[in-house]
Order: C-alpha cells, then sequence, then structure tokens
C-alpha cells in the first residue's frame, strides 16, 4: 500500500483555514492555494534522489549533494488542479507541466475526461498529481488510470482536502500511488462536497459562482 500523509504543519493549518472561510475573496483564495501548494511540495519531494558532485568551495575541492538527473512533471487536474501549479514550481522550477482535465457530472459525480496534454516522457518521469479536492475519488481514479494508460508509473496525488471515501477508493484503486492531503475531513453529503471542507473549488479560484 503506498504512503498517505496528512502534511499538518502550523503554518498548512493556518493557510487551510482562511481559505476554508466562505468569506474568503477569489484574490487570497488563489494567493492562499499556492502557497499552501509551495509548503506541501516541500515535504512531497523529500525523497528525491541526490547524488555526489564533486565542486570547489572558496576554500577546497569538496564532494556535494545535488539533485540526480530524475525528472519531475506537475499534472493538475482541470481546472481546480491549476491552482496548486505555481506554488509547486516556485520550489521545482525546472519541472514540466502535464494537463488532464475532468469534470465531475453533478447528478451521477461520475468524472469525464476531455482534456489529456503530457510531457513526452512521462514514463520515466515523476508526476505529482495534483487536485485540491479528494472527494469521492473519480477523478483522481480516471486521472491515474489514464496516466497508467500512457505509460505513467511514478506517481503521487497531492490535495488540499481530502474526505475518507475517497482515500480509501483511491487506494483500493492504486495502492501504488501515495496520496498526500493538507486534512482529513469528515464526509461526503449528499452532493458529493466534502463536509466541513472548502465548497467548489474551482468556482472559488476561477470566480465562476
Ligand atoms: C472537483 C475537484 C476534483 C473533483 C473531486 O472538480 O477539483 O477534480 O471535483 O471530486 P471527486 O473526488 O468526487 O471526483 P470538478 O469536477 O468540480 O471540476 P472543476 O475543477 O472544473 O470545477
Ligand atoms: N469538488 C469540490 O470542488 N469540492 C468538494 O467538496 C467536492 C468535490
Amino acid at each position: 500500500m503506498g504512503k498517505f500523509q496528512v502534511i499538518d504543519h502550523p503554518l498548512i493549518q493556518h493557510k487551510l483555514t482562511i481559505i476554508r472561510d466562505k468569506n474568503c475573496g477569489t484574490k487570497v483564495f488563489r494567493e492562499v492555494v499556492n502557497e499552501i501548494a509551495m509548503l506541501m511540495a516541500y515535504e512531497v519531494s523529500r525523497d528525491m534522489p541526490l547524488e555526489d558532485v564533486e565542486i570547489e568551495t572558496p576554500i577546497t575541492v569538496s564532494t556535494q549533494k545535488t539533485l540526480s538527473g530524475k525528472k519531475v512533471a506537475i499534472v493538475p487536474i482541470l481546472r481546480a488542479g491549476i491552482g496548486m501549479v505555481d506554488g509547486i514550481l516556485e520550489l521545482i522550477p525546472a519541472a514540466k507541466v502535464g494537463h488532464i482535465g475532468l469534470f465531475r457530472d453533478e447528478e451521477t459525480l461520475e468524472p469525464n475526461e476531455y482534456f489529456f496534454k503530457m510531457p513526452e516522457d512521462i514514463d520515466s518521469r515523476q508526476l505529482f498529481i495534483v487536485d485540491p479536492m479528494l472527494a469521492t475519488g473519480g477523478s483522481a481514479i480516471m486521472a491515474i488510470d489514464s496516466l497508467k494508460k500512457r505509460g505513467a508509473s511514478n506517481m503521487k496525488f497531492v490535495c488540499l482536502v481530502a474526505a475518507p471515501e475517497g482515500v480509501k477508493a483511491l487506494q483500493d484503486a492504486h495502492p501504488d500511488v501515495d496520496i498526500y492531503t493538507a486534512a482529513l475531513d469528515d464526509h461526503l453529503n449528499e452532493q458529493g462536497y466534502i463536509v466541513p471542507g472548502l465548497g467548489d473549488a474551482g468556482d472559488r479560484l476561477f470566480g465562476t459562482k
């Protein structure tokens, strides 16, 4: 079974409270989502491989560590995942970005794929799939199904708020994928929203409702 980690650093908890508040407007919501994503990237990238490199300091020749050639791609699930990309790029600026477009049918809650564009070498990259919300898990499962069909094998899923139902569904469907979240909430309501959650992440990021 992959790792499941709640990254509950005090700074992250504080920032999450800001965006959960229904009075938080689009501008602040957008900024803080990126800030949380950046802080999470610090932990999500903890096991990035290092290699030795010989350098010359002003004092002597010395062997030090550098990130090895393992390449990263960030994969936002559209739309809301876009809100996390710039924050992660702050820490990993050379990462490529692939996009996968999914929307949930509001009645059936089933995800539908409408867009897929990845870097050509996703089979040799470490992928960070990002989406603020893991609710039923349907979108994350479909995104990872799609990526696996195209050859991806090394994936981590990163969200801000997860429901227990979604975590279980994703672990059952893709036990090889590590899951990182900033919070594990109580449950899903009848409309498939996370409780207490933060509402519709896409609408709050883009001001569409
Ligand atoms: C939201 C969210 C996730 C999905 C989570 O997207 O950003 O992608 O719902 O729900 P699930 O775990 O039950 O699949 P939505 O479909 O509303 O699309 P949007 O980002 O375009 O608003
Ligand atoms: N998608 C969202 O944007 N919010 C939820 O609470 C559930 C799914």
